[in-house]
């Protein structure tokens, strides 16, 4: 017999083939017969209104099928602006121009690059009326929103001036870090494809088949049911495929406008004005301490602008809240509005930057007490979340300070600026790192066939963490399949509802569900053997059953079972198929359920040229049980590496003259490249997790990018003595003359 399946097997990703041959087929890839291409239109001002669109020479330009201008459009069934929904939808319902770069027009023409030319020769005539893009001119401005993402916007725990008044040291510094685009690898595509006026599929590249779904039915007066949106690849989200961004809506508008099928692609420029981005933020932390290192008070008040339209809070302090026992804390946010594209989240939206300014800090607090970062954290470890009071369902912190300053040689660190390689400054820090663990309701469908093998599917998301292999793992444990012989589907409207990839949620909750359905499965076979007289099985115990192998046996004598195949077959079974749906119970909410790691790095920075190389980075992290120890190293080593590149390179540049991203594409704007990436060390700390989720796992997708920021800067202070608290660490930063 086969090797049995267990929870947390390093299997190969069931999609790496299709990928890598380009088999797999994503969004903009879809072929339709007589599908049409739309190209956008968008404004060049900041803030005004369309006075006039002269479209006669695109309408003129060959292979153009039409011009969908403010004047001329598909009329949409409510006002977006005026909807709840804060997404921010500038679909041609009206002639306002909210921010540069918003859609204006879409022309339809039967190539790509005629209607791309084509777009290029429609004439707006735009009335400019000023408005604030300057977010350090506009802090006066400054004004608390409703919330902060889950929580709200303002949140104080004990007497933070007392905490301060007692405190022996006290550090106090203002943090910023840059504007942020998430550019996936795969740009933002759509195919819509309408049968008659009341039916319409969408390919679409999106986090969430479902909220897509449901807001393009919305917007179009139609029911839910009556959208189709398929997805069965993304090229990376990290939240910006969260959102049924305008591009969407639009593309569904042209199809219709033309009767024809359209596909509408944003081009990398494009991708850098309407689909949202990380936005700047401005942070104040206070720490007051004794000299042991506990700490007294601690405050955070973080600012970041928004759009006129929408209101976008980066939710920098709700980590503040839990992370460390300190009796007296304080925590606000603050938006500016300016005239641009709406923010929206960014993977470990609010944490990561928040990280960056709270860990620095702490980093700062452990310099002045002369103390060692790692003991500081320990010392002001929180044995139960100090903002809720309640248990945590796990908490395995300590461990990944531990395993982590163990794996890295922390103990052999020397004093900052001591350590030279040649001409080179050696420095090394770290950072602490948390994330909720969510969950939300999931639902999946199993089907057993005639031949033995399973296909199990719930509209998911593949935003690259693995989805399909993790899900069939789950399945092929439970049903005792190995893995060749079960498939699992996802990115389907039709398929039972699964929730969005987003919140580092899809693993924990689909694979609850999965898991369940595979249950009743093999359940359901088991019964149907112990009550058919021609069984082996027949009048076994049901409890000394097991599976394996795609058999069902006794425990007792392995030889006494028979395959599912066997079973089917004998029955005249088709398949055997059940649904369910799983959710975390009630009593989860008694409990604050978060992952924790540990991040440290090594930093060689050169003086002179004042450029910094991570050398090294490791990170032990503790979230639940794992379900697939090589995709959950991967994705932490992509988290790391995103977080490597908010540290040294990423920034999104905002003229204020023209409130337009002059950083519009990869030249621009850096992300790091293999050469800027070391080898990475990631631990996982596996830990039960009763309440967590079913499976007792925690979200991984974001955990790892947030402290990464911190662990460098920190390190090259160590290196250099330099603070530098303006992400990213560029050279002019270090070059101090
Ligand atoms: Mo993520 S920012 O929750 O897609």
């Amino acid at each position: 017999m086969a090797r049995p399946l267990v929870f947390g097997q390093p299997a190969p990703r069931a999609d790496g083939r299709l990928k890598v041959t380009g088999a797999a087929r994503y969004s903009a890839e879809v072929k339709l017969e007589g599908l049409v291409y739309a190209a956008l239109v968008t404004s060049t001002v900041s803030h005004g209104r369309v006075l006039a669109i002269d479209a006669r020479a695109a309408k003129a330009a060959p292979g153009v099928l039409a011009v969908m201008t403010p004047d001329d459009r598909v009329k949409l069934s409510l006002d977006p602006l005026k909807s709840k929904d804060n997404d921010p939808l500038h679909l041609l319902q009206d002639h306002q121009i909210h921010y540069s770069g918003q859609p204006i027009a879409v022309v339809i023409a039967d190539t790509i690059e005629r209607a791309t030319h084509a777009a290029s020769l429609v004439e707006v005539r735009c009335e400019s009326k000023p408005a604030p893009v300057d977010f350090e001119s506009a802090q006066s401005a400054a004004f608390a929103p409703e919330s902060a993402f889950d929580g709200p916007a303002d949140a104080e725990r004990g007497d933070v001036k007392q905490g301060f008044a007692e405190a022996e040291a006290t550090v106090e510094a203002t943090y910023t870090t840059p504007c942020e685009h998430h550019h996936p690898m795969e740009p933002h595509a759509t195919v819509a494809s309408w049968s008659g006026s009341r039916q319409l599929t969408l390919w679409d590249t999106t986090q969430a088949v479902f909220n897509t779904r449901n807001r393009v039915a919305e917007l179009f007066g139609l029911k839910p049911k009556d959208v189709t949106v398929l997805s069965p690849f993304v090229g990376g989200g990290f939240g910006c495929k969260g959102s049924t961004w305008a591009n969407v809506v639009l593309a569904a508008m042209a199809a219709k406008h033309v009767r024809r099928p359209v596909k509408l692609v944003l081009s990398r420029q494009e991708m850098c004005s309407n689909v949202g981005f990380r936005p700047q933020t401005r942070q104040q932390v206070a720490i007051g301490a004794r000299k042991d290192g506990t700490l007294t008070a601690l405050s955070h008040a973080s600012v970041n602008p928004t759009a006129l339209f929408a209101e976008f809070a980066e939710p920098c302090g709700l980590l503040t809240r839990m992370l460390y026992a300190c009796p007296n804390v304080k925590t606000t946010h603050r938006l500016v509005k300016l005239a641009m594209g709406a923010p929206t989240v960014m993977r470990g939206p609010g944490a990561a930057p928040g990280l960056f300014a709270l860990e620095s800090a702490l980093d700062e607090l452990a310099v002045a007490l002369k103390m060692d970062p790692v003991e500081l954290r320990l010392r002001n470890h929180a044995d139960r979340d100090p903002d809720t009071g309640q248990p945590f369902s796990s908490k395995s912190l300590k461990q990944c300070y531990l395993a982590a300053a163990e794996r890295f040689g922390w103990a052999k660190r020397g004093p900052v600026r001591s350590q030279r390689e040649g001409d080179v400054w050696v420095g090394c820090g770290m950072a602490s790192t948390a994330h909720p663990a969510y969950c939300d309701k999931a639902s999946a469908m199993a089907v057993l066939r005639a031949d033995g093998s399973a296909l199990f599917s719930s509209g998911a998301s593949e935003v690259g963490a693995g989805t399909y292999t993790v899900m069939a793992q789950v399945a092929g444990v439970v049903l005792g399949l190995p893995l060749n012989r079960v498939r699992f589907e996802l990115g389907d409207t039709r398929m039972p509802e699964a929730p969005p990839a987003w919140g580092s949620q899809q693993s924990a909750s689909v694979a609850g569900a999965v898991q369940l359905v595979a249950e009743l499965l093999r359940d359901k076979a088991v019964a149907l053997a112990l009550a058919d007289p021609s069984s082996p099985l027949r009048g076994a115990k049901p409890e000394d059953i097991e599976v394996g192998d795609g058999r069902m046996y006794c425990r007792s004598d392995p030889t006494r079972g028979e395959t599912y195949e066997a079973l089917l077959a004998r029955r005249r079974l088709p398949e055997l198929r059940v649904k369910g749906s799983y959710e975390r119970g009630p009593e989860s909410a008694r409990y604050s359920k978060h992952a924790f790691g540990a991040v440290f790095a090594e930093v060689r920075v050169d003086p002179e040229l004042g450029t910094v190389r991570v050398s090294r980075l490791t990170g032990a992290y503790a979230a639940g049980r794992i379900l697939n120890a090589k995709l959950a190293r991967s994705q932490f080593i992509g988290a790391m590496t995103m977080g490597l590149g908010m540290a040294l390179s990423e920034e999104s540049v905002l003229d204020a003259r023209t409130a337009r991203f002059v950083t519009r594409d990869l030249a621009d704007y850096h992300v790091p490249v293999h050469t800027d990436i070391p080898a990475m060390d990631v631990t996982l700390v596996d830990e039960g997790d009763a309440v967590v989720s079913r499976l007792g796992s925690k979200g991984i997708g974001e955990l790892g990018i947030i402290g990464v920021a911190a662990a460098i800067a920190n390190a090259v202070f160590h290196a250099t003595g330099i603070r530098v608290r303006d992400l990213p660490i560029t050279p002019d930063k270090l070059v101090t003359g």
